[in-house]
């Protein structure tokens, strides 16, 4: 299956699209995770990169593009952070097409609270948060990396990223509404819950 994962900054996306991945063997593409690699390098588009996401804002679609045409499996994928915008989306239907657009929903709220506590692994991604504790504090569970706090996860950054949401990536439900591949589900319950009912739609 091809699947999108929309939603707010923090709602979740990441933390079902990994588990996901795993459930139905099906590689993850974050965009989030293609830019913040591309820092790690310290190129000179990794540091443009860096500047726009402590930010807040998005990297431009020629960048974006570029990174995403390298490693998007022609087959199956599940892709976290992207489209971002209208444009975006009538760009990735160029390149292919979707089954499922899955958009996990969350109060601002509880984003702005979730924002304090999130920490991940700056080797593999893998994400925690309040009620997520790695075992040791610093340290990944699965690969021992470093565990960091995002530049964006400020409660100034957070705050621009719903702007930007607000403005341009909300639209893309009614878009997606349209194509009758949308499918919402309540981001605030548990994980396992939320998982659950990503898992009926799926098999359904
Ligand atoms: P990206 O990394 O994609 O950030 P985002 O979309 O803002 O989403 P996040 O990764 O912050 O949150 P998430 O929804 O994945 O939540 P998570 O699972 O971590 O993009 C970062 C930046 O890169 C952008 O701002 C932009 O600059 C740039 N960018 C990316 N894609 C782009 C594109 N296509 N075009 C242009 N620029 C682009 O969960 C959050 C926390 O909540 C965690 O601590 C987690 O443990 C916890 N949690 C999750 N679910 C639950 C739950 N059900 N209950 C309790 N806690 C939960
Ligand atoms: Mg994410």
């Amino acid at each position: 299956m091809k699947i999108i994962f929309l939603g707010k900054p923090l709602s979740g996306k990441g933390t079902q699209a990994s588990l996901l991945s795993k459930k139905i063997r099906t590689p993850h593409i974050s965009t989030g995770e293609l830019l913040r690699k591309e820092v790690q390098k310290k190129s000179k588009l990794g540091r443009c990169i860096a500047t726009l996401i402590a930010a807040g804002k998005l990297i431009p679609d020629k960048d974006m593009f570029a990174l995403l045409e390298k490693c998007l499996p022609k087959k199956q994928f599940i892709l976290d952070g992207f489209p971002r915008d209208i444009r975006q989306a009538k760009n990735l239907a160029k390149l292919t097409n979707i089954d499922l657009v899955i958009d996990v929903v969350c109060s601002d709220k509880t984003i702005l609270k979730r924002a304090q506590a999130r920490i991940s692994c700056e080797n593999c991604g893998h994400i925690y948060g309040l009620n997520f504790k790695p075992k040791e504090k610093e340290r990944c569970d699965n690969c021992n990396g470093r565990l960091i706090h995002r530049t964006d996860d400020s409660s100034a950054t957070v705050r621009k990223r719903l702007e930007i949401y607000k403005r341009k990536t909300k639209l893309l439900t009614a878009f997606y509404k349209k194509q009758k591949i949308y499918f919402s589900v309540q981001g605030e319950k548990t994980v396992p819950s939320v998982q659950i009912k990503i898992l009926n739609k799926i098999e359904s």
